[in-house]
């Protein structure tokens, strides 16, 4: 894969805990591999297994599913040497990250993830202790991700509802290792990736009219054997309406199966047939038949890669390889040199390193004068850059400095004439001799940045 133009790069990762099924074919795979196909991507499929240890704990599992995702996402037209097709497990680089990324996220971040939040609520409900069966994995589940994502620096990531926040997540870690190792000699690292939420795609619903998912036990599996399919599919419910009667295809499982597979003439057909009171056995053989003929070429394709797992081994391989060579290890490189995992006998580097740049923050000193008042002044270095009015409390001189980093000095004015520094009606300090308010400005604006 040669770089020419940059390409918007969208990333997808599949978790490797189960076997492919309809609603996953609808919902992700036949959507995602059709805009793989948009001239200006750069696309990235990948099997997120380390991902699955946090959910599946037996490796048997863990294997076939992953066998069975890679051969469901080729078969459906995933075309590896135009996309980047790889495991997670393969690229080291990942968990590396991982480590660089935990290192400068904020636990309490973490602590308001929807999957650990919702762990926790039902340990509460069953008067558990909180943290009672939970893995510090899945706890660290969205540094995981984050790694995925700003590793290849995606700049949207297609995405469910339930994983915006985890996008959110991304963007914040990549923001402050950005800010905190990049931003002395100005540089970004990491692309703040986007969330590309999925309104339109259907949701389809499974054998028991829920929505189809592994954790209600109602799905139809994509690639069934044909007979398999025909008696899953004979078994969705249905109402108890008799041949001839008029059906409603408001909440119709079958009703909406089919609409996902179905042409809009045949759609409407269908509806007719419905008002017309179609025997729910006939509808149900429509269905069934119609189902078959889009997925049956792609059953064949993945019988036959299922046939031959070394031939997927290889692919993947391959794909990771390419994409460590191109991408992830270069990155690192810089990443370990930037956060101080060097080469010892290198010279440390001094004015442009990130401690050294760090104490020339400007910060703020609160002291007592032998006046016996309280006192505060923004430094940078050896400048003064604000010098306090005395206060007759420490609580009055530390409130105003809360504000004023809180909010960056946008409470502050200046009075021109007195060179003084205003805070509401009243003066609350001054700017000595050879300092300037935008200089005053420009330190407290640090403050906003700090903080974001
Ligand atoms: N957490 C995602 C899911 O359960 C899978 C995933 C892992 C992922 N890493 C990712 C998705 C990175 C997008 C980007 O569906």
């Amino acid at each position: 894969m040669t770089q020419q133009a940059p390409r918007t790069r969208v990333l997808t990762g599949i978790t490797t805990s189960g076997t492919p099924h309809l609603g996953n074919y609808v919902g992700a795979i036949r959507p995602a591999i059709a805009a793989s196909h948009a001239a200006d991507v750069e696309s990235f499929y990948f099997l997120a297994d380390y991902h699955a240890l946090i959910k599946v704990s037996e490796p048997a599992r863990v294997q076939r599913s992953t066998l069975e995702i890679a051969a469901a996402w080729l078969a459906c037209g995933l075309e590896p040497d135009k996309v980047w097709f790889y495991r997670q497990s393969d690229i080291p680089e990942i968990p590396e990250l991982t480590w660089l990324l935990t290192c400068v996220a904020g636990k309490g971040i973490l602590n308001r993830a929807h999957a650990y939040k919702a762990a926790v609520d039902r340990n509460r409900v069953e008067q558990l202790d909180d943290d009672a069966g939970i893995t510090a994995g899945l706890f660290m589940y969205p540094v995981l991700m984050a790694a995925d994502i700003l590793l290849f620096n995606a700049h949207k990531v297609p995405v469910g509802r339930d994983q915006v926040q985890h996008i959110e997540m991304a963007r914040d870690f990549g923001q402050r290792f950005n800010h905190l190792y990049g931003e002395p000699a100005g540089r970004q690292f990491f692309t703040l990736p986007e969330a590309a939420i999925e309104e339109h795609v259907a949701t389809l619903p499974g054998l028991d009219g829920r929505k189809m998912s592994k954790s209600y036990d109602n799905t139809i599996p994509l690639f069934a054997p044909r007979e398999q399919l025909k008696k899953l599919i004979f078994s969705i419910k249905t109402d108890s309406r008799a041949p001839g009667e008029a059906k409603d295809t408001q909440d119709s499982a079958l009703f909406q199966l089919y609409q996902a597979f179905a042409s809009a003439d045949e759609v409407s057909a269908m509806r007719k047939h419905f008002a017309d009171g179609i025997a729910w056995g006939d509808a149900k053989t429509m269905l069934f038949e119609r189902i078959d003929r889009e997925v049956a070429p792609l059953r064949e394709r993945y019988d036959a890669l299922m046939a031959n797992p070394a031939h997927i081994e290889r692919l993947l391989r391959d794909g990771a390889q390419r994409l460590r060579t191109t991408y992830a290890t270069p990155l690192l490189t810089q990443l370990r040199e930037a956060v101080g995992l060097r080469d010892l006998s290198a010279q440390p580097r001094d004015a442009k390193d990130t401690r050294a740049a760090k104490r020339a923050a400007p910060t703020f000193k609160q002291y007592r004068e032998s006046d016996g008042r309280f006192y505060f002044k923004l430094v940078d270095g050896e400048r003064v850059l604000l010098q306090s009015e005395g206060f007759e409390s420490a609580r009055d001189a530390g409130q105003l400095v809360a504000k004023a980093k809180q909010d960056a000095g946008a409470s502050f004015a200046l009075d021109p004439e007195h060179g003084a520094v205003r805070f509401g009606d009243g003066v609350v300090g001054r700017i000595p001799e050879g300092g300037s308010f935008d200089e005053l400005r420009a330190a407290l604006a640090r403050f906003a940045e700090e903080s974001a």
